[in-house]
């Protein structure tokens, strides 16, 4: 991970494929706001902005300007007026040559306006169905390439879902892999880039006091839950089809659990994380169809199939809950609990280690108690890391009782703050910082882990649940 204060890259330019749409203009946007108002961006700058729709730099700016207003707090007329400058809009089809040779146009004048070489970020947020028309065209029209061997980078930031199974993301990544190299790739999981989430991988490795309890002898299990209340609302033509797990599960889950179980990589550095994350989960044990209706869960939410753009016999999983274990030596026989649903009764994102319950009990006579220890690192909302362990109630008895240890990210300094996701994503690929990127490797492993589940989809059954419930009440923990 890079310090910020040694970052002084030179003028950048980033493009935004897909600049009006919902990432866009929700995330992407405020975002480098943010980024711009807090002193990380690059000196000098520019964004340009490229979809269909025919804008002129004006339209645009206005329509960044709005998605600021409405989504960052604080910003004073000024520093927006100033960041607004920045920005420039090119019309253009992503599968159209010239659309390409237009933008070549734009990035070669701002160039010459800057007086040097300068870097370019491409952003793809678009949907997957463009994005192999984008890479051949990129490469096409030698926007991928850097300036010279030394000066000017030129890097591809690609959002999940980067393939649909094994097969496709493999095709994918052939393409991609044949037009830039690993160190231009950026394969975003916006979840590695939350903070709380970081805090795990720091957490681990930089105390002595949970390391050496990490495994099978100690630890029990390990639950993961991404938990929303929204349902699918307007996404239902993205969603119905891909499902829960190709959506969360085959990214977000997965990355979690990588830094849950991963060993240490010894190093604060981007190919040993980025290995040792994908050991982790090419070690994951693979469902099969003997296995698959002790380990499976699926659900739907009574009322999607009546979501605008949802087929009306739809079979696609709002939620899934899945048992699985990784075969190696530190974890094995240790279950794994994988669960997120839509249309439930929290928004919470969490982990749970529960660690082995203690073997003798100093419990009053007559009673019989084992104690357990659980760590929770609570990703959103409330980022918190706590641990509840068990103390003496006060008062003549020897009763215990539980408490709770607690790091809180909300009590943080005065005048820090916690950086949004997409903060995060653009500063890291500013900053040439992979860590927090998927590698190719991390990928694969997990559409292999996904990909068998999806295949024994079929014949799970689809357990419907009611809005607002905690889901199927399937409990795997029995099996
Ligand atoms: C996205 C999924 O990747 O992550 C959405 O496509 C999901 O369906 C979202 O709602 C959750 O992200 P966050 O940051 O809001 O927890």
């Amino acid at each position: 991970m890079v310090n910020s204060t040694e970052v002084t890259p030179p003028p950048t330019i980033i493009t935004i494929f897909g600049a009006t749409g919902d990432l866009a203009t929700r995330k992407l946007i405020p975002a480098l706001f943010d980024l711009f108002q807090n002193g990380y961006l690059p000196f000098s700058f520019k964004i340009v902005g490229m979809s269909r729709r025919g804008f002129s730099h004006e339209e645009y700016r206005d329509i960044a300007k709005n998605s600021i207003i409405e989504r960052t707090a604080s910003q004073k007329e000024d520093i927006l007026e100033e960041f607004l400058s920045h920005i420039s809009y090119t019309q253009g089809t992503f599968d159209d040559k010239e659309s390409y040779e237009r933008l070549k146009g734009v990035l070669d004048h701002e160039e010459r306006l800057f007086g040097q070489c300068t870097n370019k970020l491409f952003y793809l947020a678009v949907p997957p169905a463009y994005y192999k028309g984008i890479f051949e065209q990129l490469a096409a029209s030698d926007l991928s390439k850097p300036c010279s061997d030394e000066t000017g980078w030129t890097r591809i930031l690609v959002e999940k879902p980067f393939g649909n199974d094994v097969s496709t993301a493999q095709e994918l990544d052939q393409v991609l892999g044949s037009l830039f190299k690993e160190e231009q790739i950026f394969r975003i999981d916006h979840y590695l880039a939350k903070e709380a989430l970081q805090d795990i991988l720091m957490f681990r490795f930089s105390n002595t006091l949970f390391e050496p309890l990490w495994n099978k002898d100690y630890i029990e299990r390990v639950e993961l839950t991404l938990s929303e209340k929204k349902g699918v609302d307007s996404r239902g033509a993205f969603y119905d089809g891909i499902g829960a797990l190709r959506d969360v599960g085959q990214n977000h889950l997965l990355q979690m659990l990588a830094f849950i179980a991963m060993e240490d990589p010894i190093e604060l550095d981007a190919l040993r994380i980025r290995t040792e994350r994908a050991r982790v989960l090419e070690s994951l044990r693979p469902v099969n169809s003997d296995t698959a209706g002790a380990l499976l869960v699926r659900g739907q939410y009574e009322g999607y199939k009546e979501t605008p753009s949802v087929d009306a016999a739809s079979q696609t999983e709002t939620f899934f809950r899945i048992k699985t274990f990784i075969d190696n030596d530190r974890w094995q026989g240790v279950p794994f609990y994988l669960e997120s649903g839509k249309a439930l009764d929290e928004d919470k994102t969490e982990i749970k280690i529960y660690f082995k319950k203690t073997t003798s009990c100093l419990c009053p006579p007559g009673t019989e108690h084992h104690h357990q220890n659980i760590l929770t690192f609570r990703i959103q909302p409330d980022e918190k890391i706590s641990i509840l362990f068990w103390a003496k109630k006060p008062g003549l008895s020897l009763d215990l009782e539980p408490k709770e240890l607690s790091f809180s990210y909300r009590n943080i300094p005065e005048g820090s703050r916690l950086a949004d996701a997409y903060e995060k994503v653009l500063f890291d690929g500013i900053a040439g910082d992979q860590i927090l990127f998927a590698s190719t490797e991390e990928v694969s492993a997990a559409w292999q882990f996904i990909t068998p589940i999806l295949e024994l989809w079929e014949n799970t059954p689809l357990h419907p649940y009611a809005q607002g419930s905690k889901g199927p009440q399937v409990d795997l923990s029995s099996i």
